[in-house]
């Protein structure tokens, strides 16, 4: 297997180093250009008509003041105009736009209106009222969009690019749920909401990272089972099994960025960079989790640096989420292992805009499955205390 990359930013160093004037005065007619591929390869801007004008740079201030540092000033140029453009067709459009932690500053800072962990999103969406957005965008996952949509099924829900899937949601399917209960009759099914809506549909609970301890003994109470079907994802239903006297019969599904980590890898990190504090994301192996000094979800992770006053910090998990973290918290170093997610990845800017400008592609599901998987999520929301967003 590949090694993993690491490297370490000193924040303050970072910020000294980068100028933190705006660059709005230096480029301003500055416009995104069409490149060409070798041998005649499709063009891969085609955002022309979006120039960076004196109206964007007044515009996109406060979100240059949140980025620079983080981008480079020749991105921002090309970017601000798209940002500018996304901005303005929220309001036209009266549309929301969501955000997972793992998603790139230009999103995160740049056009979300809410940024948080699975089940913040999905609290978030439950919480909508009629007069709310009727346009959702999910900058995340194919799986997120597919849970607002489960619970805000009346809204139009967009995701930038529908192959952004996830290897968890990938590994099972409904009917290796039907199959699975055959098995196990009268066992509840838990399902990770890293699931399709279809699996979510075949299951008596959703979970995620953040509350899968207390959904797993909220459905064995409630079903009077001494074990529970955990589903897909295997490292985490391990982590799980080590803090519940609740028998968990799991799936073999892994997550393609949280499996490459090792405990040898943590050790490393220790050994190098001394009093480095510790974060995993529950998804990693038991072995891996064993070594943190914290296990939670994304937004856990956040809320640790937040508060433990660590001055180095390694978060074991998709590596741009340190980005955005290390600029809300100056006064951190982190070290950064990156292992990316592909799908996550795959959200950009310029989808974005075309998600927004063409209303597409729009994630439906059926009636039928919207029902069914709606009571599992809502049995989840009903054990799980709200978490606020960050600030
Ligand atoms: P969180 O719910 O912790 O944000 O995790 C989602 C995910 O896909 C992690 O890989
Ligand atoms: Fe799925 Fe892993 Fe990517 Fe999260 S990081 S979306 S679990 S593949």
């Amino acid at each position: 297997m590949e090694k993993i990359r690491v490297r370490a930013t000193n924040r303050s160093k970072q910020t000294m180093a980068h100028t933190a004037s705006s660059p709005h005065t230096r480029n301003d007619e500055i416009t995104t250009r069409v490149t060409r591929g070798a041998r005649g390869a499709a063009p891969r801007l085609t955002y022309r008509d979006h120039r960076f004008t004196d109206e964007v740079a007044r515009a996109t201030q406060p979100v240059w003041e949140r980025l620079h540092g983080l981008l480079a000033d020749v991105d921002w140029l090309l970017k601000a105009p798209i940002i500018h453009r996304i901005i303005q067709l929220k309001q036209e459009k009266r549309a929301l736009i969501l955000a997972h932690n793992y998603q790139l500053p230009e999103i995160a800072y740049g056009v979300a209106d809410k940024v948080g962990d699975s089940l913040q999103l999905a609290q978030y969406a439950a919480a909508l009222n009629e007069d709310d957005a009727p346009v959702v965008v999910m900058c995340g996952v194919h799986f997120m969009a597919e849970t607002v949509k489960v619970l805000a099924p009346e809204r139009t829900v967009l995701i930038p690019d529908t192959a952004a899937g996830c290897s968890l949601a990938e590994s099972i399917t409904g009917a290796d749920v039907r199959l699975l209960k055959q098995h196990y009759p009268g066992t509840p099914v838990v399902s990770y909401v890293n699931t399709s809506a279809e699996v979510k549909a075949e299951s008596d609970y959703c979970c995620t990272s953040s509350n899968a301890v207390r959904v797993v003994e909220a459905a064995a109470r409630e079903f009077g089972s001494p074990r529970v079907l955990f589903l897909p994802d295997r490292y985490l239903a391990a982590n799980v099994a080590q803090a519940t006297s609740i028998e968990i019969v799991a799936w073999h599904g892994t997550c393609m960025v949280h499996e490459r980590f090792t405990p040898e890898l943590i050790r490393e990190l220790r050994a190098q960079f001394p009093g480095v504090r510790v974060l995993a994301h529950p998804e990693c192996p038991p072995e891996v989790c064993a070594e943190a000094d914290f296990t939670g979800s994304t937004s856990g992770m956040i809320r640790d640096v937040q508060t433990s006053g660590a001055a180095k910090v390694v978060m074991v998990t998709e590596c741009s989420m340190a980005d955005n973290v290390a600029a809300e918290n100056p006064g951190v170093d982190f070290v950064r292992p990156c292992v990316l997610c592909p799908h996550m990845q795959r959200i950009t800017l310029p989808k974005v805009l075309t998600a927004l400008e063409t209303l597409s592609p729009q994630v439906e599901v059926d009636e039928k499955i919207v029902h069914a998987a709606r009571r599992a999520v809502e049995r989840m929301l009903a054990v799980s205390p709200l978490t606020p967003f960050a600030p």
